[in-house]
């Protein structure tokens, strides 16, 4: 009989981390409700004291979600707590998340505190937690080069104090495997009271090891891995949530626990993450990558036809490749658009939404014969984006010709105001970017420019990324449209809302 591992999904707080991964409570809301879909049993959906936009994206995901338990980060400070309590209050099953840090590098330098007074903090911290719910998650921050001493005693006095999962995070991803599966060993064996609560780990991926080390840990008794969607996360990021989950399914003559994902949702959450971030995914990813199912070499093609199972040890179709159903075309309904709509979770707030989204699936089905799922998605991002922002586009003409200068014409709105501009540049992109500045003279540093096709074909959509620095911010903005061109000017745009809306968040871990 298999354990059961419990996944800790944490895109929506960790993920939210990487510099201009930073979601509106909608993006938020829909990543959730395919989390909840694939079956993830907690959502880490933010951390409430960070912003006013944050502590409503935890509500509101705690108010919708019904079939995963709901987090809210919380540093061990009281308002943070009460503020992540607040959040979650008279929603459904709720988690508060609370950490300090514990290796002697963090302690000395960043909280200035004595070993005995984060003892102390973490104990009150759990205790204000248990005021709200008695489903407390601890973590000693930078857990990987802590004193195991210290690590013991903390551990043992938040388990008393009513601490119901502990967290071992390696938060700067510096552990080696094999020590960090004894490191899990190690405390399991000599906390007295470790047998009361479930052993967690949190890896980040620094030197890329950040799945392998979970594994490591889960083979020594961790059954809790906090992970996320396409290994999203601070700096190098997270594990991997479809690394850590296919490599438990695949193996499980080598693991005694398995976990209740539904693999088939997870190229549909992969899709719907880097299309929200605008970060793509590496063709050669595991498990997502779209190569990660492509065979190139003639011997590797002739073995998979003669016998699959010669070059492929999962299934393209079990983790939802291909899965992304062919649905509507230029003469299907609104009911139909609307039932679609709705099994991928997305509803509107209102029929007038639902007509505006219906013509401009009508307008893209025009241009474009077959519709898919990833279609709908990045219709939705950007219909989201045009209610809710500042500048947008609202017509461009291109001018290009071998041996000419391109040239871009634009028309955009700036709260309801038409501003025309014209530019040449390098290229069609180059002049369209120009002329936006001569207009909005936004002054920032273009950092990345990136266009991936969300589906195959000539006449699939260009999804394209750009992401600005200014003033020490980055933010990414995404566009998606038949045109690459008008694309781009569309991430551009919407790159700069973002970088209008000034908003201020606190980072949990500074
Ligand atoms: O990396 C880390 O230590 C964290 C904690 C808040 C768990 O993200
Ligand atoms: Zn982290």
């Amino acid at each position: 009989m298999q354990e059961h591992l419990i996944i800790f999904d944490t895109t929506l707080r960790d993920g939210e981390q990487s510099p201009g991964a930073s979601m509106t409570k909608e993006e938020k809301l829909r990543i959730a409700w395919q989390l909840e879909r694939m079956g993830v049993d907690v959502i880490e959906a933010g951390f409430p004291a960070a912003s006013n936009g944050d502590f409503e994206a935890v509500r509101a995901v705690a108010e919708s979600v019904k079939d995963s338990i709901v987090c809210g980060l919380a540093r061990a400070i009281e308002s943070d707590i009460r503020r992540a309590g607040e959040a979650l209050k008279g929603t459904g099953a709720a988690r508060i998340h609370t950490f300090i840090a514990t290796s002697s590098i963090h302690m000395k330098n960043k909280l200035r505190m004595s070993p005995e007074q984060v003892i102390d903090q973490a104990i009150r911290a759990v205790k204000w937690a248990g005021e709200y719910t008695n489903d407390i998650d601890f973590s000693p921050e930078d857990a990987g080069r802590s004193e195991i001493d210290f690590l013991c005693r903390i551990i043992e006095k938040v388990i008393d104090a009513g601490a119901t999962t502990i967290n071992i995070p390696d938060t700067v991803g510096y552990t080696m495997p094999e020590q960090f599966g004894n490191l899990i060993r190690v405390l399991r064996e000599r906390i007295p009271n470790s047998d009361k609560v479930v052993f967690s780990v949190h890896c980040h991926n620094d030197l890329g090891l950040a799945v392998a080390n979970s594994l490591s840990a889960v083979i020594h008794g961790a059954r809790q891995v906090e992970c996320t969607i396409n290994g999203l996360g601070e700096r190098a990021g997270n594990a991997s949530l479809e690394e850590i989950v296919m490599a438990v399914r695949t193996r499980q003559d080598y693991f005694s626990c398995d976990t209740k994902i539904d693999t088939k949702q997870i190229v549909p959450a992969s899709k719907l993450v880097s299309g929200i971030t605008g970060f793509p995914v590496q063709p050669n990813k595991a498990i997502v990558g779209a190569n990660a199912f492509a065979h190139e070499s003639g011997i590797h093609q002739d073995g998979v036809l003669k016998h699959r199972e010669t070059y492929e040890i999962m299934r393209a179709e079990d983790v939802g490749w291909g899965a992304n159903k062919l649905l509507l075309g230029k003469h299907s309904g609104r009911n139909a658009f609307r039932s679609r709509l709705k099994e991928l979770g997305i509803e509107f707030e209102s029929e007038e939404m639902l007509n505006n989204m219906f013509l401009r699936f009508k307008e893209l089905a025009d241009k474009k014969h077959e519709i898919f799922d990833e279609d709908l998605h990045a219709l939705v991002s950007d219909e989201a984006l045009v209610l809710q922002e500042r500048y947008r586009l609202l017509s461009l003409v291109i001018h290009c010709e071998t041996g000419e200068i391109p040239y871009a014409r634009l028309v955009i709105s700036d709260d309801g105001n038409e501003l025309h501009a014209e530019s040449e540049g390098s290229g069609p992109v180059d002049a369209t970017f120009c002329a936006i500045e001569k207009l909005l003279t936004s002054g920032a540093e273009l950092q990345l420019f990136s266009v991936n096709n969300i589906t195959s074909g000539t006449d699939a959509q260009g999804e394209v990324t750009v992401r600005l620095q200014k003033s020490g911010r980055i933010v990414n903005g995404h566009g998606a449209d038949t045109d690459i061109v008008v694309a781009s000017a569309k991430a551009y745009l919407s790159a700069l809302n973002k970088l209008h809306s000034k908003l201020e968040r606190e980072h949990p871990q500074v």
